[in-house]
């Protein structure tokens, strides 16, 4: 089950946050702010939370972040937030997704693409200067991050 995030899930969103992006890449006043501000949907199975996505509300909305428990990987879930994050974005004609490139499996590019998800840019080094200035370790390349933002884009009809 697919559902709105609220107050109740900061923990869990957090504790899910640290430990696929590194502690404190997300705080939890982070997921409070994006709570009230943007949209934050859980997935939920057995009243555990598996999972989450941001999306960032803006002329063109940005799907930020899905993140999966790692017990919980590989079992359609991503997939299914995925899904429901596009609904979420219905009444825009183009939605993009901030994927890390050095840590998106290629089974969820293919994902993308199945949507129709294009990439449309690379920005290099992209959360280098906001781990730098928020103090955070990348889970792959440690401090500071020199990870590389993909820009996928879907064009919707
Ligand atoms: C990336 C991530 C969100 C994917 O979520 P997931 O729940 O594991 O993905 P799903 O199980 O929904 O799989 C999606 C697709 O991959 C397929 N798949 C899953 N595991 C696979 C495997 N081992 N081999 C081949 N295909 C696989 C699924 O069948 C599904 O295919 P479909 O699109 O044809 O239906 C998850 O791995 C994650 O949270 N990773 C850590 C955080 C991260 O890296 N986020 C992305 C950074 S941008």
């Amino acid at each position: 089950m697919i559902q709105k995030a609220s107050n109740i899930h900061i923990s869990i969103i957090y504790n899910i946050s640290n430990q696929c992006f590194g502690y404190n890449y997300i705080t939890a006043c982070d997921i409070e702010l994006y709570i009230k501000n943007d949209i934050v949907i859980i997935s939920v199975l057995n009243n555990i939370i598996t999972g989450f996505c941001i999306i960032l509300k803006s002329n063109i909305p940005v799907i930020k972040t899905l993140c999966i428990n790692t017990d919980f990987q590989k079992q359609g879930i991503g997939k299914l937030l995925l899904d429901k994050a596009i609904a979420n974005c219905a009444s825009f004609t183009t939605i993009h997704y901030y994927a890390w490139k050095e840590r998106i499996p290629e089974y969820f590019i293919n994902t993308l693409n199945k949507k129709g998800f294009k990439l449309l840019e690379t920005q290099p080094e992209y959360w280098k200067y906001d781990s730098i200035k928020r103090g955070y370790s990348c889970i792959k390349c440690g401090f500071p991050c020199l990870c590389t933002l993909d820009i996928y884009e879907l064009k919707i009809d």
